[in-house]
């Protein structure tokens, strides 16, 4: 990270992203990182240039689900690795959206990777790393005040929607969206309380299957070490037709 970067206030740090306050009040900037976890931090790496990929990546995603009136934490992009967000208050909450069986699912259930679920499924997470992120259903999230019936409900309808968009979309470009995993917060806006997407849209937080080859194009290919990882996410970004010119590029931050 260059010596400007560092300067400004550091709100927090994750695995991928780190947050810093943003030039206006209620404004954060989100530094995207190339370094790569997999389950819960047990497997460590760096993925070279991800983090300019996946800021465009989530840029443009975001982009196109606000305009199709999903609303959404992203502002503008600032640089290779940087973009202004708004402040929000996260929800505790990983929605994850399903489509095909992959992953935890096909472990937990027994089920084989590939099947085609009937409908989409959707699936809540108590974000909680010391306790690795365990599956709860809304009864849990509603008695414990970790958002009310009437969020899950706008979180639950905006999830589809995302799901129903970005599976056309990907499937434009000749991806399969198997699953995929949304962050959402709460925003005061004109004294009103919103949910609004929030984190990252990403190859790092979904799961994209080549349509004609089944090859993952995605973090799949990290946490199972299936090599080519930074070519799976420079082709997805290519295919969306936003391939930067030096993803490769370590740190370009420019001023805000
Ligand atoms: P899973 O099959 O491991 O439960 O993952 C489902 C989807 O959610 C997959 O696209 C990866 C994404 N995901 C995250 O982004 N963060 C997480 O911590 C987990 C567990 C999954």
């Amino acid at each position: 990270m260059n010596i400007r970067m560092s300067r400004r206030r550091r709100i927090y740090e994750g695995k991928a992203k780190v947050l810093f306050e943003g030039p206006e009040p209620g404004t954060l900037v989100q530094y995207f990182k190339d370094d790569a976890t997999a389950g819960n931090g047990a497997k460590h790496g760096t993925i070279t240039g991800k983090g300019v990929l996946n800021n465009r990546i989530s840029e443009y995603l975001m982009t196109k689900l606000g305009e199709i009136g999903v609303p959404t934490h992203f502002m503008r992009r600032l640089n290779m690795r940087e973009q202004l967000i708004r402040k929000v208050e996260i929800i505790p909450i990983e929605v994850v959206v399903r489509n095909i069986v992959a992953g935890s699912l096909a472990k937990r259930l027994g089920i084989p990777e590939g099947t085609v679920l009937p409908r989409s499924i959707v699936e809540f997470y108590y974000k909680r790393d010391d306790l690795n992120d365990p599956m709860v259903s809304d009864e849990h999230i509603t008695a414990f005040g970790w958002a009310s019936p009437h969020e899950i409900d706008e979180i639950m309808s905006l999830s589809l929607r995302v799901n129903d968009y970005l599976s056309g979309l990907f499937l434009g470009i000749g991806l399969r969206l198997v699953d995929f995993k949304l962050e959402f917060g709460r925003l005061w806006e004109n004294d009103e309380l919103h949910i609004v997407l929030a984190d990252e849209i990403s190859p790092d937080n979904c799961r994209l299957w080549d349509i004609r080859t089944n090859e993952k194009m995605d973090k799949d290919r990290f946490r199972q070490d299936l090599g080519r990882v930074e070519e799976a996410y420079q082709e997805v970004a290519k295919r969306l037709g936003i391939m930067p010119e030096t993803a490769n590029a370590p740190d370009n931050s420019e001023k805000l």
